[in-house]
């Protein structure tokens, strides 16, 4: 039988969830923190890990390329994908926010030029304030739009307010928590059902006893 695929946000986050799934006693034997491969297994080949952008997991998912997803709630959001969402993992904690210059107020009756990873989630958050938006769709470093004047306003990920800060930005609205998900393609979710709830029940034992 074909393994069960994971699908892993490689960068930051992986580092908690391998944690986790070492925690949960899935381990995967050739994985350390310098490799440059993407494809790993267990040790009786039944599970396989994939490394991806976090940005690419809810597709994978969805597309039914991996099962499983291990990923930030923001990419799941932004992508819209058509996947279940079964448990919040406890880790990878943030939130989604409004930012600009220090001492900058935030308008809320006229159109504004947003600098984001993220345009369906900043769409969403002004549509809510009936406030036109322009985005402009940056792929990283997102706090430079303001200092240097491409746009006047971000929305991005805060965690710890450390790059807000040390770049003279400040929070101006909050738009919601984020946390990392354990999603499930939807036709996985019956066909390999056993072997996905036994990842699950492992997982769900360790996110129970650390929370
Ligand atoms: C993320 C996010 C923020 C920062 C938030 O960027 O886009 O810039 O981390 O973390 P903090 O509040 O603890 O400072 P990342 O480092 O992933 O880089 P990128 O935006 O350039 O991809
Ligand atoms: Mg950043």
């Amino acid at each position: 039988m074909q393994p069960v695929t994971i699908a892993l946000a490689k960068g930051r986050p992986a580092k908690q969830s391998i944690d986790l799934l070492e925690a949960a006693g899935i381990h995967f034997e050739d994985f350390h923190e310098k490799t440059r491969k993407l494809v790993f297994f267990n040790k009786d080949k039944t599970l396989r890990l994939i490394f991806l952008k976090g940005m690419d997991v809810p597709i994978y998912v969805e597309k039914g390329a991996a099962d499983i997803g291990i990923v930030g709630r923001d990419n799941i959001i932004e992508t819209e994908a058509d996947v279940y969402e079964i448990l919040d993992l406890g880790i990878g904690k943030c939130k989604f926010s409004v930012a600009g210059k220090k001492g900058v107020s935030l308008p809320d009756n006229q159109s504004l030029t947003i600098g984001t990873k993220y345009p369906n989630i900043a769409k969403n958050f002004f549509d809510k304030r009936n406030q036109t938006i322009e985005t402009v769709h940056l792929n990283g470093s997102v706090e430079l739009a303001p200092l240097i004047g491409l746009a006047d306003y971000i929305v991005d990920i805060v965690e710890t307010g450390n790059t807000l800060h040390e770049n003279g930005l400040e929070i101006l609205a909050d738009i919601e928590t984020i946390s990392t998900k354990f999603i499930v393609n939807k036709a996985s979710f019956v066909t390999r059902s056993k072997e996905i709830q036994d990842v699950l029940k492992k997982l769900e034992q360790v996110v129970s006893e650390e929370n």
